[in-house]
């Protein structure tokens, strides 16, 4: 299980850092599972010299079970009041780069709380479903809303029009490295600044 506490970054010598927005203390990952949220997440925060936290890490480490025992036992229902929580006290940290649940902009509370907290950025990871999901077969990740392939293309489909709606940037991935997201995204970034 990992800590509750955002992933310091060590930085290598030959790593570059760029500065973060200034006016940002939170850069928000959002897309659907698949989509490099964790991994970008991590590069990125790496580049711009803040902590990484994942949602359903925090979540796991606060309730002290895993994402399916949580399924398993209390149903996706409690899960996702669960997540809600976790979203609250993670939205608590700054200098973060936060990886979502790829469920998590489906609650309303959810996208208020990313909405309405200051200095908060959030980021659109985006790639058709047939990528996402073949990503997903070569993960070792235990996803519960994945073992039924036709529904888990309609929770897709239900979630790209919020995913859209509530970033303020969105990446296409599809066909780049995640190291070449981490960059494309800074430079979109940069460009937004006020
Ligand atoms: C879920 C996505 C998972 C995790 C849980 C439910 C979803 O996160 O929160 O299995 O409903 O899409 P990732 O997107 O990080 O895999």
């Amino acid at each position: 299980m990992t800590s509750t506490e955002p992933e310091t970054q060590i930085k290598t010598q030959t790593e570059t850092m760029t500065h973060a927005p200034i006016h940002l203390k939170r850069l928000v990952l959002t897309g659907f599972m698949g989509a490099g949220k964790s991994t970008i997440g991590r590069l990125l925060a790496a580049r711009i010299g803040w902590n990484f936290l994942d949602l359903d890490a925090h979540l796991e480490s606060r309730t002290n079970a895993t994402i399916p025992q949580l399924f398993e036992q209390h149903g996706e229902a409690r899960f996702r009041r669960l997540e809600s929580t976790a979203l609250a006290s993670a939205l608590g940290y700054s200098n973060i780069v936060l990886a979502l649940g790829g469920g998590t902009p489906e609650d309303l509370t959810n996208r208020l709380l990313l909405e309405q907290t200051p200095a908060t950025f959030t980021i659109f990871l985006d790639a058709p479903f047939p990528t996402l999901f073949d990503r997903c077969m070569l993960q070792d990740i235990a996803r519960p809303v994945l073992e039924d392939p036709a529904a888990a293309q309609l929770r897709f489909e239900r979630r790209h029009p919020l995913y859209r709606r509530m970033a303020g940037l969105t990446i296409a991935t599809s066909n780049q490295t995640p190291t070449q997201t981490v960059e494309a995204l800074l430079r979109a970034l940069a460009e937004k600044r006020p």
